[in-house]
């Protein structure tokens, strides 16, 4: 149990770190929570106009999910793997750093299933580029892709990883409470609209 606790904490803080708000400060685009939705993640780094500030997001927010599957994996196995990854993604929806308000969980959620298990991930992150695709919008490829991925961790084999999948989903969901909102009333903006 100790040793869960530990991995429990070190991907808190791992998942904590908010890239997109360090990123655009080190590239000099300003305070992202002053910016289009001020939300923490990719979607909204791409609203300064720098997709190198979001690419690079992308890859932080993601890595830290997936470091945290790896790093306990390698050093306290398969169940200290899934909790590094959900205490990851939690981290970044709920930073304490930032009095709990964080982002909405969408590319720590793709980097913890890659790192987790890798076909999953891969159909999530296609689930994701096929629903942004069809919508334009990034909260729709988000919602689509997190609702799938427990069917794809089922249909891939990986029963384990589902019921960690529809955890996962629920709090993207909730986190999208306000994408929802506006996706209803078709106010919500296309990929890159400020
Ligand atoms: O992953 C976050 C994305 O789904 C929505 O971001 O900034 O449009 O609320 P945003």
């Amino acid at each position: 149990a100790a040793v869960m606790i530990l991995w429990a904490v070190i991907g808190y803080g791992l998942g904590s770190v908010p890239f997109g708000m360090v990123v655009t400060r080190l590239f000099g685009l300003g305070n992202l929570r002053e910016i289009g939705s001020g939300n923490i993640g990719t979607t909204n780094v791409l609203r300064t106009g720098s997709k190198a500030a979001a690419a690079l997001t992308l890859i932080l927010d993601g890595g830290k999910g997936a470091a945290a599957v790896l790093l306990a994996r390698s050093l306290a196995g398969e169940d200290a793997a899934q909790a590094a990854g959900l205490m990851a993604f939690l981290g970044h929806c709920f930073p304490v750093w930032l009095g709990f308000k964080g982002g909405k969980g969408v590319a720590t959620f793709l980097g913890l299933m890659l790192a987790l298990a890798w076909p999953v991930g891969i159909a999530c992150c296609l689930t994701w580029l096929a629903a942004a695709a069809a919508s334009r919008i990034s909260s729709m490829g988000a919602l689509v892709s997190a609702a799938s991925a427990a069917v794809w961790a089922l249909v891939l084999g990986y029963q384990p990883v589902a019921v960690l999948a529809v955890l996962l989903a629920a709090v993207v969901l909730i986190r999208h409470a306000a994408n929802i909102a506006r996706l209803r009333a078709g106010t919500e903006p296309r990929i890159g609209q400020k």
